[in-house]
């Protein structure tokens, strides 16, 4: 079978790595990948967020399976248009994928079921918002509503920091008009844990779990990035809890859009806290992760195709999806400067890496034969070990192998949260 894997970074790198590995998997082409991924799939130059340009290329194409995995063409509709022209696609159609593009949705459905999540009140006026930001508690979360690329966050510790924030978002537009609906939320504390799952709106299965590490600099200093480094699995998130999020969390979400008449059907991500006050939810997203995929697919044990076969399918109930033992890390290299300003086009120079070390290329480009850097995070060293002391050791190891000019990346990942309680 012939598979369109849409997307280019260390997240979509990580998926055509595991399909790599499928025996049914013939060719693969994605669209439009980066220089990692040149090496083992076609790379098609067509902007994915053009969907009828998408389409026309799947029509004539010789693809048999297109995988969706940004969040842009999602909420954009790209699996409703490819379907609608008969080609089989893995990812929500754009009614589900809503539970990642809007913040609003996500947290009035939350309500409406009864799902664990921090209190919160949406605003689209911006003096009620600030009457109410005058008086609520502090710390206090503003959330910008429409898809943010994650930054549309402030977690405001004074009352002046919360109204130059609101300022910001809904006069000032800083998140563009993403900042029209403003969510206010209640701080919360604990531990953080994104559960990442398959879903065909009749089973759910959870992935294995693993920690994102958003900041830029050692110790969660610095600004707030697309994702700096993972780890998996998280130590604090023993069985007891995996029940507790299946049956509060889990199950409830996806009964909840079947009965909104948005069944959910490919990757479901849960961002959770774990607070004193039990597992919620602080965000939504509709696909995988990115850095978290780079960790947790090396550590899958089953057919990634065969997977997103049984999602499209409604068959995910008879899939049998194991985990390897042990744990991975995943330490990110980034462009000097990053998250703000940085230079592309440095040479990149690879030496001699562990044979069990995955590689995801996220912002890299050939030029005149030789690889360069092409964005902010362009590497994802990826190391698999016994227990995550050890494969941090291994994925830092590996990362000294690496160099181009400003490469800079976090040395902590890995360490966080180890004196929570263990589960
Ligand atoms: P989000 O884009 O919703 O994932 O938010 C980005 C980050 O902000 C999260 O990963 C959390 O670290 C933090 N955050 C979001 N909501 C809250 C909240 N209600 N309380 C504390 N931290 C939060
Ligand atoms: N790593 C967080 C995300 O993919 O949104």
């Amino acid at each position: 079978m012939n598979v369109l894997v849409i997307g280019n970074g260390g997240r979509e790198h990580a998926v055509i790595q595991a399909l790599k590995k499928s025996p049914r998997v013939n060719k693969i082409y994605a669209m439009k990948g980066n220089a990692g991924i040149a090496d083992m799939a076609e790379l098609v130059n067509v902007d994915y967020c053009d969907i009828e340009a998408v389409v026309a290329w799947v029509d004539k194409s010789d693809v048999d399976f297109t995988v969706v995995t940004p969040d842009d063409p999602l909420a954009l509709g790209l699996v409703d248009a490819l379907e609608a022209h008969g080609h089989r696609a893995f990812g929500p159609k754009k009614c589900a994928a809503i539970i990642e593009s809007s913040k609003a949705f996500s947290k009035s459905l939350m309500k409406k079921y009864g799902i664990p999540t921090a209190a919160y009140e949406i605003f689209d006026d911006f003096n009620k918002a600030l009457e109410y930001v005058k008086t609520c508690e502090i710390p206090v979360v503003l959330k910008a509503d429409g898809l943010a690329l994650g930054k549309g966050v402030l977690i405001c510790k004074t009352r002046e920091e919360a109204i130059a924030g609101l300022k910001e978002m809904m006069l000032d537009k800083k998140f563009g008009t993403a900042g029209n609906t403003v969510v206010v939320e209640e701080f919360l504390e604990g531990p953080e844990v994104s559960v990442l799952s398959f879903t065909d709106g009749k089973t759910i299965v959870p992935m294995i779990t693993s920690c994102d590490h958003k900041r830029a600099l050692d110790n969660d200093e610095g600004l707030n990035t697309g994702g700096m480094g993972t780890f998996s699995p998280a130590p604090f998130y023993g069985e007891k809890t995996a029940k507790e999020v299946l049956e509060k969390i889990m199950l409830p979400t996806m009964y909840a859009m079947n009965a909104e008449g948005r069944t959910f059907k490919g990757v479901l991500y849960f961002g959770l806290m774990k607070t004193k006050n039990g597992m919620k939810v602080i965000e939504y997203n509709s696909r995988f992760g990115d850095p978290e995929t780079q960790v947790v697919l090396p550590m899958l044990d089953t057919d990634l195709m065969d997977v997103f076969e049984a999602v499209v399918d409604e068959r995910l109930e008879n899939v049998d999806i194991r985990w390897k033992e042990g744990a991975c890390v995943c330490v990110v290299l980034a462009s000097g400067g990053y998250p703000e300003h940085y230079e592309k086009g440095k040479e990149i120079t690879i030496g001699k890496l562990d044979e069990d070390v995955v590689l995801c290329h996220a912002g890299t480009s050939l030029k005149d034969g030789k690889l360069v850097t092409s964005g902010g995070r362009v590497l994802g060293v990826c190391a698999r070990a016994e227990n995550i002391d050890e494969a941090r050791k291994k994925a830092y190891a590996n990362a000294e192998r690496i160099s181009f000019d400003g490469m800079y990346y976090r040395k902590d990942i890995g360490i966080k949260y180890r004196d929570v309680e263990k589960e």
